[in-house]
């Protein structure tokens, strides 16, 4: 087990009609002047953003309001941001909606607060912000966890770059409102990329080298079976309370450091050959890392297959025996069993891609930053390995 430090000082709210006391919470914050920052049209079409507006001004607050933000948020809209903020003086930034969002807020509020440097150079991490403006979020998709995150992640259109931040605490989200029926109008496919998404942050911790810590192996497995288990009754029951609040929640416990406790923080790799995915091809980042995830594992089980069947055996209820390779094989399949029974892919031509030699290589080039860099954790995976995992995957 690895020394660790945990730290989550985002304040939760949890459940129905919590977001009408968004006005109060502001309040409590001490702020003056609130970015209201948002996607395309969801939030619009639900009425959720004529209900937050008006808990803003019955609390009193002035507000401005940015909308537009796209799924792999880009660098121009944070830029935007940026301006408008100086401009209007904001001094607090709301973000109404998912990952997206709430990422683009972040990197607004590192913008904004860092003017002695270019915000890109946060994501280069050529540079530590020093500062961010404060940040509060209501949550309207269960899966990136940023709402209780340290990062954030932002595409460079120049060149088509898909980056996470520098990891700091300066832009964990103050607030975070979750209220599940919020997500009712999620379509299937984001929902279900959502839940993708959790697992793997769960997974991304869980699969390491070295000897783990009893209680966070457990509150990972519960974690995994619950999500499985909701995301399946969401199929069929997209207005199911109890099934969107058990996703809701793990949402951001899988993704608020509680999973990697004692597991030096995890392996990553997935997330690190998804990004240059969701740069390159614009995919829904859940999905992306459904399509990788299988091929990735099979290329790295052997580094430690009794991980990998002890998985199989807690979370799939898949017998052990002696054989581990055997029972960690069955693991792996039948996650990816699970992620068909969502409609979730399980290869890159599932994710709709169909992919040239040369694009598979540009992945790997991008991914491994020119052939400067290695991923992964439990297996340090080279430009040749990310290239051969993606050729798997295709
Ligand atoms: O733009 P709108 O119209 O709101 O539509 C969004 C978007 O098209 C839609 N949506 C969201 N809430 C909805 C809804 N549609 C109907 N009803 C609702 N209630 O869903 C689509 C996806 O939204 P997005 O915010 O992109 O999804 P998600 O939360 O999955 O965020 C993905 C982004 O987060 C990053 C990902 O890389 C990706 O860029 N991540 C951020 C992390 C972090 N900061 O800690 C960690 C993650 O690993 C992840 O990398
Ligand atoms: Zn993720």
């Amino acid at each position: 087990m690895r020394n660790f430090k945990y730290y989550t000082p985002t304040q939760v709210l949890f459940g129905k009609d919590t977001h009408l006391q968004v006005g109060t919470l502001l309040k409590q914050q001490g702020c003056h002047k609130v970015l209201i920052h948002y996607g395309g049209s969801s939030a619009v079409r639900s009425g959720l953003l004529e209900e937050v507006k008006a808990s803003l001004a019955d609390a009193g607050l002035e507000f401005v309001t940015l909308g537009g933000v796209v799924p792999n948020p880009r660098l121009s809209k944070v830029l935007e941001g940026m301006e408008l903020c100086r401009r209007e003086n904001v001094d607090f930034l709301l973000a109404v909606g998912g990952g997206s969002v709430i990422d683009s807020c972040k990197a607004i509020g590192y913008a904004v607060a860092n003017p002695w440097t270019d915000v890109w150079n946060f994501f280069l991490k050529t540079e530590t912000p020093k500062e961010c403006l404060p940040i509060g979020a209501i949550l309207t998709i269960a899966a990136s966890g940023s709402e209780m995150s340290n990062s954030c992640v932002i595409t460079n259109e120049d060149g088509w770059l898909k980056r996470g931040s520098i990891k700091s605490d300066l832009c964990r989200p103050r607030f975070a409102i979750l209220n599940p029926r919020l997500t009712y109008t999620l379509p299937q496919y984001q929902t279900e990329s959502g839940c993708v998404d959790i697992l793997m942050h769960t997974m991304e911790r869980y699969f390491v080298n070295f000897e783990t810590m009893e209680i966070t192996d457990s509150i990972s497995e519960a974690l995994m079976q619950t999500v499985i288990y909701n995301a399946r009754i969401l199929m069929k029951e997209p207005q199911n309370y109890n099934a969107r609040a058990e996703v809701m929640w793990a949402g951001s416990l899988s993704h608020n450091g509680l999973t990697g406790c004692g597991t030096d923080c995890g392996d990553w790799a997935c997330h690190q050959l998804e990004h240059e995915l969701g740069g390159m091809f614009d995919v829904a980042h859940g999905a992306g890392l459904a399509a990788l995830w299988g091929s990735w594992a099979r290329y790295v089980y052997q580094e430690n297959p009794e991980r990998f069947a002890q998985f199989a055996a807690n979370v799939f209820d898949i017998p052990c025996g002696t054989d581990f390779q055997k029972t960690a094989l069955a693991g792996i399949e039948a996650m990816e069993d699970f992620f068909r029974s969502v409609e979730m892919p399980t290869n890159l031509r599932e994710l709709g891609l169909i992919l040239s030699d040369e694009e598979i290589h540009k992945l790997a080039f991008k991914c491994s930053f020119e052939d400067t860099r290695t991923i992964g954790g439990i297996r340090q995976l080279n430009m040749k390995d990310m290239e051969k995992i993606y050729l798997m995957a295709r």
